[in-house]
């Protein structure tokens, strides 16, 4: 049985939902789901941005069956070749063989090297290109990393239509709801759109910051994701999040505390500082980085202004899951923040200096130059010294 919505009269999403999913990419838990986006225009010409994953291909197909009520299908347009949503496109073109795939040049490419033998006609654009298919006229534009370099986002300048890929998505399955203002996004989804973002886009921050330069003489009245909710009002709440985190600036003055405690004594000093803070009106996140998946805490360090990495020192480094962390970290970008260490080892604590040499890769990050330095386990005598870290991090978070 079909599942489509409305978008606007003649623009349809024909895409699915997947649940079952336990890791996005390989990597990236999605508790609540994932959605893949197409969307179905029947205009003079009908018009299928996109296709899906191949898991959830079937009802996808009916949906697309369903819309175009028995007309061809005229154009494939490919906006991303990454197979979350491209994975379908082979069976879709036995289905519909006269469709005519437009797409990049590069592409292009990836459909040969995803589908070497798949035999397609295609017609190459760019951002000079028009295609017409009736009342609409889409231009394109080209969106290297955002998040792949082959994208090419297609605008429709007489409604402001966007349709930018995975950019300005997030997590979770659409449950019956396909406009952002259909549910409360800030406290329901906001989490799982910073999630997406800073995992997936976070490292290219200067591309999504090209692609606000090309989208500034143009309105845009409605963005037509990859995954998640279609934005038709209130389009600065997501637009505003982008703008602060492709720049790396924090959201908020608050304090991530991440830590790595074998046997729960550098976890002891973590909750201290945190509620040292708390008592002084300053928010503060901590997570065990065995146990919080690593994109959730990529995601609060976009978030947070201030960092404090806590961890043992083990096999005479950083702990594994912290060290793994802290690549990632660097990995995604992260840059403009101040960072405090508290370091634990038994009889050779060096946790501290390693994790701040593997974050000074990064750009303009501050360090709070005295680390905690514990042996073993905390002990009241420290107090003093791990106030004095704490006081710092305070009158910093307070100028
Ligand atoms: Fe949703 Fe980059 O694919």
């Amino acid at each position: 049985m079909y599942c489509i919505r409305n978008v606007t009269e003649d623009l349809y999403w024909v895409g699915a939902n997947d649940r079952r999913l336990a890791l996005f990419e390989g990597v990236y838990d999605v508790p609540q789901g994932v959605s893949y986006n197409s969307y179905l225009l029947t205009d003079d010409k009908t018009v299928l941005f996109d296709t899906v994953d191949h898991a959830v291909q079937d009802v996808f197909f009916e949906n697309i069956r369903h819309v175009l009520a028995g007309r061809a299908l005229d154009y494939i347009v490919i906006t991303h070749m990454e197979p979350d949503h491209s994975s379908a496109l082979h069976k879709l073109l036995t289905m519909y063989p006269d469709a005519t795939v437009v797409c990049s040049a590069k592409a292009k490419t990836m459909i040969a090297q995803f589908f070497e033998t798949l035999e397609f006609n295609s017609i190459v654009v760019d951002e000079s290109s028009v295609l017409e298919t009736g009342k609409h006229k889409f231009n394109f534009l080209a969106a290297p990393m955002i998040h792949w370099p082959e994208v090419l986002m297609a605008y429709e300048p007489s409604s402001g239509i966007l349709f930018s890929a995975d950019a300005f998505g997030h997590f979770g399955a659409l449950n019956g709801a396909l406009f952002a203002d259909e549910v409360d996004f800030v406290a329901e989804y906001m989490n799982e759109a910073r999630r997406y973002y800073c995992n997936i886009v976070g490292k290219y921050g200067a591309q999504v910051q090209a692609l606000f330069k090309k989208l500034a003489d143009r309105t845009v009245n409605m963005i037509c994701p990859l995954h998640g909710f279609v934005w038709r009002k209130n389009i600065e709440t997501i637009l505003d999040k982008y703008a602060l985190w492709s720049t790396y600036r924090p959201e908020e003055r608050s304090v991530l505390i991440a830590y790595a405690s074998v046997y729960g004594n550098t976890a002891n000093a973590a909750d201290y500082v945190a509620s040292r803070l708390f008592e002084n009106g300053i928010r503060a996140y901590v997570y065990d980085v065995s146990v919080t998946s690593a994109s959730e805490i990529i995601a609060a360090a976009f978030k947070c202004s201030h960092f404090v990495f806590a961890s043992t020192t083990y096999n005479n480094g950083i702990f594994v899951s912290m060290e793994n962390l802290l690549h990632d970290i660097v990995a995604h970008n992260i840059q403009n923040r101040t960072v405090g260490f508290i370091q634990n080892g038994s009889w050779a604590p060096t946790s501290a200096k390693l994790m701040r040499e593997l974050l000074s890769q990064c750009k303009n990050i501050d360090f709070i130059e005295e680390a905690v330095s514990i042996r073993s386990a905390l002990k009241e005598k420290q107090q003093e010294e791990l106030d004095t870290f704490t006081n710092v991090l305070i009158s910093l978070l307070q100028n």
